[in-house]
């Protein structure tokens, strides 16, 4: 029997197949779980969800615009029609106008903050209320965060501010829902190529960070933040709560470079040696680059 087997969920945040949620999705189901699925409205964003979602037998695909407190107690009333009960809720979701999001922090428009607040920060606790009021026996809500809430990574700008605030309503959530035996977690994902990740500066210098100093010296497969959000909805996780869960690799926990900078010395003495060895010979005798 599947680790998912009977248990019923809606998933907010699919976009298309490169989504997170897409991923966390496919592992439910493989895992026996029954699934519906929101998008954003319009017909183009029906159309790709529907694409995918169907073929996975989803029960309900509906619209919703979480900036719309209509628009999620509509869906959570479809969901209720279609399941009875939820025993979990995926929300995957994040915005910020791009202007605001490429700029430094400080560079915040006010309207630009209230929109990314509104839409990555609020509709966690909005959605998690009535979530809650169709798990009359429990379940688990799990969010989607980043570690450039915990630290400073630039690019990611006034994300970082929100993901600060997402990890918080994490911890506020779970201590006003776990009376009601709900769970709230989040997944701290490292990078991952989507549609999202596109509208933050240098995506691909920071994947090549991963790589280069992570302690597992490479950057995470997508499957890999599936399966924790799999783990996060079912009982294996059953005493978790209020948890940031990174699935980085270990990137989080360096406190330094770590190996990046020999790996980084290795590729910069290669190229040297391909354009003149004698100039890699000398370089590599340079006091400078032998401190580092
Ligand atoms: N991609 C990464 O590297 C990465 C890393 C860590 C965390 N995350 C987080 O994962 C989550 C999912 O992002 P993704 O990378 O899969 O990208 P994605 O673009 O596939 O998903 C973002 C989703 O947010 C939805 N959305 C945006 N505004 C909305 C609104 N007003 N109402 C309802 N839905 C709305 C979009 O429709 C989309 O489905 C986000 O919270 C993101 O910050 C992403």
């Amino acid at each position: 029997m599947g680790l998912a087997a009977g248990k019923k969920g809606l998933i907010l945040g699919v976009a298309n197949e490169f989504s997170i949620a897409w991923a966390i999705a496919k592992k439910l189901h493989d895992e026996g779980a029954e699934l519906g699925f929101t998008h954003l409205p319009g017909d183009k964003m029906e159309r790709r969800v529907r694409k995918i979602a169907e073929p996975l037998g989803a029960k309900l695909i509906t619209p919703c615009d979480v900036q719309s407190e209509d628009d999620v107690a509509r869906v959570f009333a479809a969901a209720g029609a279609t399941f009875g009960s939820l025993d979990f809720v995926v929300h995957s979701i994040a915005f910020g106008p791009r202007e605001d999001i490429q700029k430094p922090f400080v560079e915040s428009s006010r309207e630009g903050f209230k929109t990314a607040m509104d839409v990555s920060v609020y509709s966690l606790a909005l959605v998690s209320r009535h979530a809650a009021a169709y798990m009359p026996a429990g379940g688990s809500i799990v969010t989607l965060t980043y570690f450039g809430g915990e630290r400073v990574v630039p690019g990611y700008n006034l994300m970082g501010v929100c993901k600060a605030a997402l990890d918080a309503a994490v911890k506020y959530l779970a201590y006003d829902l776990g009376p009601r035996k709900i769970r709230v977690n989040a997944v701290s994902a490292g990078p991952v190529k989507t549609l999202a990740a596109s509208a933050v500066g240098d995506f691909d210098k920071l994947a090549g960070l991963y790589e280069m100093s992570a302690p597992m010296d490479r950057n995470i497969e997508r499957e890999e933040v599936g399966t924790a959000g799999l783990f996060l909805l079912t009982e294996l996780s059953s005493g978790i709560t209020g948890e940031i869960l990174h699935v980085d690799c270990g990137y989080n926990v360096m406190g330094s470079p770590g190996r990046a900078i020999e790996k980084v010395k290795a590729l910069f003495l290669a190229k040297a040696r391909a354009l003149d060895p004698g100039l890699a010979d000398k370089l590599r005798d340079d006091d400078e680059i032998k401190r580092l």
